[in-house]
């Protein structure tokens, strides 16, 4: 399933994250605050339970996270900026990392690392990535996260192509991907048109 999350802030965020003047330090701090708008969306069936305490005023019970547990998952490099931004917003949730870049050339995905939570099995997974292009990353990543038990996985990401989209659907139709667009396709060399660049250059400063 694929969540487009319309809001007037995610575009205008957006916009300035595709300007090529934008520099590292706004685009950085641009792709963690369109994380957590992106997050509340991702999250919004989050389980609650009551639980009894007293304001200041009464007792009563109030809805609070349910503490089923959850994982949040970085495609590095670019996906950490994603990861640390939410972890603000829900610091008990365990964090994992992927490495993984693309070939320039095949644009296949090529593993580095991983280093999961043990118990990945039974959390609810978000997995973060800027940029779902061809989706060779994310199939990849998600291919992983299954072969280590997680079965429900949200793959957040802050622009798509329609290609990546399609790939997802195809091969893994039980994730729900979350994302700020969907722009028009991909180019040649596999960069999102119009797109916003290379994602982990520019909240990284390599290039
Ligand atoms: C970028 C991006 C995704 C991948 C998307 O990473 O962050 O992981 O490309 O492309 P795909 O959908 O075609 O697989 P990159 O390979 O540039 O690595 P980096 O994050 O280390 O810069
Ligand atoms: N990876 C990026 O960082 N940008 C693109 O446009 C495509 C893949």
């Amino acid at each position: 399933m694929l969540t487009v999350v319309e809001h007037p802030l995610i575009k205008h965020k957006l916009s300035l994250m595709r300007d090529e003047r934008t520099g590292v330090k706004e685009f950085r701090e641009l792709a963690g605050e369109l994380s957590l708008l992106l997050a509340y969306e991702a999250m919004r069936d989050l389980e609650t339970v009551p639980v009894q305490f007293s304001t200041p005023v009464q007792s009563g019970e109030f809805p609070m996270l349910s503490g089923k547990k959850l994982a949040l998952v970085a495609i590095l490099r670019a996906g950490l900026v994603m990861t640390e931004a939410i972890t603000d917003l829900i610091p008990a949730a365990k964090v994992g990392h992927i490495g993984m870049y693309r070939d320039p050339e095949t644009l296949q995905p090529v593993a580095y690392y991983s280093k999961l939570p043990e118990d990945i099995g039974s959390r609810r997974v978000f997995l973060t990535d800027p940029m779902l292009a061809t989706g060779g990353s994310a199939v990849a990543a998600i291919d992983k996260l299954k072969e280590m038990g997680a079965e429900r996985i949200t793959l957040m990401c802050i622009l798509a192509a329609p290609e990546g989209v399609a790939v997802i659907e195809r091969a893994h139709p039980d994730v729900e991907v979350v994302t700020a667009a969907v722009d028009e396709r991909l180019n040649d060399h596999g960069y999102i048109v119009p797109g916003l660049g290379d994602a982990g250059d520019r909240i990284y400063g390599t290039k």
